[in-house]
């Protein structure tokens, strides 16, 4: 099984979750990129594609989406997405709990955009938490991570 994860980042941390994934598959079968580095021929021949995106106001970044859109077909390959987001407990605005509610975070969009290009949804997206806009990551979310490629994995 070959896998590839892309990733946009600003503050380094969705990069961390996404390198972590990568640590998590076996050496030599996944490889990791900046969406900015990304190129249609690094499609082929694989089998399981994972996205993740930092949430800003409620979506995934625009490099995410552009370049999603800019991919012809997703067919027989697995997909699933992640994000980087604030824990909207920890931030106590009835109004940005109001809008985090009615809008969401990444994860979700990443996915559909995915699936929409004919992607196969392999395991539910997630959801990684940080601690404040540039981070640092919570504790724990690198295990978590790991916890989540190991599920896609069985199912992979
Ligand atoms: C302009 C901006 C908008 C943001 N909007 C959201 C948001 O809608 N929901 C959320 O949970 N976090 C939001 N955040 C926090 C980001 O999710 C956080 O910066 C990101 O997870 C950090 O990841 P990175 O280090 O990979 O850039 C926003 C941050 C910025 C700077």
């Amino acid at each position: 099984m070959k896998t590839l994860i892309i990733y946009d980042s600003y503050f380094g941390n969705t990069e961390k979750i996404a390198t972590e994934i990568y640590k998590t598959f076996e050496k030599d079968t996944a490889k990791i990129i900046n969406a900015k580095d990304f190129k249609p021929e690094f499609l082929k021949s694989i089998d399981l594609l994972i996205i993740g995106s930092p949430t800003r106001a409620f979506r995934p970044t625009e490099a995410i989406v552009n370049m999603i859109k800019g991919i012809e077909s997703l067919e027989n390959i697995k997909v699933t997405s992640f994000d980087t987001r604030v824990d909207i407990e920890k931030v106590n605005s009835k109004i940005l709990t109001f809008f985090v509610k009615m809008f969401g975070y990444a994860d979700k969009p990443i996915l559909k955009l995915l699936v929409k290009k004919g992607g196969i949804p392999v395991h539910e997206s997630m959801g990684f938490y940080v601690e404040d806009k540039e981070g640092p990551l919570t504790e724990g979310e690198l295990g978590r991570a790991r916890n989540w490629t190991k599920e896609i994995m069985k199912k992979a």
